[in-house]
């Protein structure tokens, strides 16, 4: 829970009326229904404890995901593990994508960390591409984060280029942390996912959310992928056992088990995008063309036309 702290995301429906909210990128369909039914079924058992070690949800998502069971440990939220995920790696410095997702920076500086940003341009669609290649390559940075597709730039990271981060990460050393949870709803999909490379490079961490994809912000469930046991095992030292709830997990389960859902928030998403990015206009906000992929909108006054500088997570863009 915030508390006297101001809250960074926006959307406050709690707190006052909020008729067009583009804090919140979730899946346009909902909630699988599958995943409703076992939040009801759940709430007939909420005198019971979850399971702490999410074994139904952890194996179920081991098969969907084509990893070990060894390699899932799951949280409440994906913000949990990125907060347990910073308070845990001994690296005392990280290297961010400047814009980002703003949690990662508010949590590793929660945890100690120092935080080095490579601005991407306006002029390259805010792409990560060989200045980012560049930096990771010279970076004194012992941690690199990355979002594909990025918040708030809806920019997928080539294959190639990701490839090639991987790469150098692993020869240098350097913890690879790669935040998913948008993947499946992209054009990239789930097979443009870094999880082949977790056998070969333990020091890769992914990050997935039933959040976005599934429509359960509220539920608030997230998982990460990684070869590093001793670093899961750590995290898991700073959770509380109960840290997924009985719905949440009972939810996960269900909407892993609707196999159609994914492809057909895609195929929405593909048809809706044009409308939406050029509707954006109408209301102020000019869209950046980033076909293909989620899409991105200047807010009015908005820093998006000029670089986005150094240390500034935040250049004015709004995923739509
Ligand atoms: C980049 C990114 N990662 C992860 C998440 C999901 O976080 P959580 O599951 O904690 O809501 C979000 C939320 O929108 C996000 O923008």
């Amino acid at each position: 829970m915030l508390y006297q702290t101001v809250n960074p995301h926006g959307g406050d429906l709690y707190g006052r009326a909020v008729t067009l909210d583009f804090s919140v990128n979730t899946n346009p369909l909902g909630t699988p229904t599958a995943a409703i039914r076992a939040v009801e079924e759940a709430a007939r058992r909420l005198c019971q404890y979850p399971d702490p070690y999410c074994r139904t949800l952890r194996a179920a998502l081991a098969e969907y995901e084509g990893v070990p069971e060894a390699y899932i440990l799951c949280g409440c939220g994906a913000a949990e593990l990125i907060y347990g995920y910073c308070g845990a790696i001994d690296e005392k410095s990280a290297l961010l994508a400047a814009p980002t997702f703003s949690e990662y920076a508010a949590a590793l500086k929660a945890a100690g960390k120092r935080v080095e940003y490579v601005p991407l341009e306006a002029v390259e669609g805010f792409a990560v591409g060989s200045r980012f290649l560049e930096a990771v390559e010279k970076t004194e940075c012992r941690a690199v984060f990355l979002c594909n597709p990025n918040n708030p730039t809806g920019r997928l990271i080539q294959p190639e280029v990701l490839a090639e981060i991987c790469r150098i990460c692993r020869e240098r050393d350097i913890r690879l942390f790669v935040d998913e949870c948008f993947l499946a709803l992209s054009d990239g999909g789930r097979e443009a996912s870094l999880a082949g490379w977790l056998e070969e490079f333990p020091r890769l961490f992914i990050l997935k959310a039933f959040t976005n994809s599934y429509g359960m912000a509220g539920l608030r469930l997230g998982y990460c992928l990684c070869g590093d046991g001793a670093l899961l095992a750590e995290m898991s030292r700073r959770a509380q056992p109960w840290n997924v709830s009985l719905p949440a997990q009972m939810a996960g389960a269900a909407a892993l088990g609707d196999k159609m859902f994914l492809e057909e928030a895609r195929q929405l998403i593909r048809e809706e995008r044009p409308g939406l990015s050029g509707g954006a206009g109408g209301i102020g906000l000019c869209g950046l063309p980033v076909p293909g992929e989620l899409s991105a909108a200047e807010k009015p006054g908005g820093a998006a036309g000029a670089s986005a500088g150094a240390g500034d997570p935040d250049p004015g863009l709004l995923q739509l």
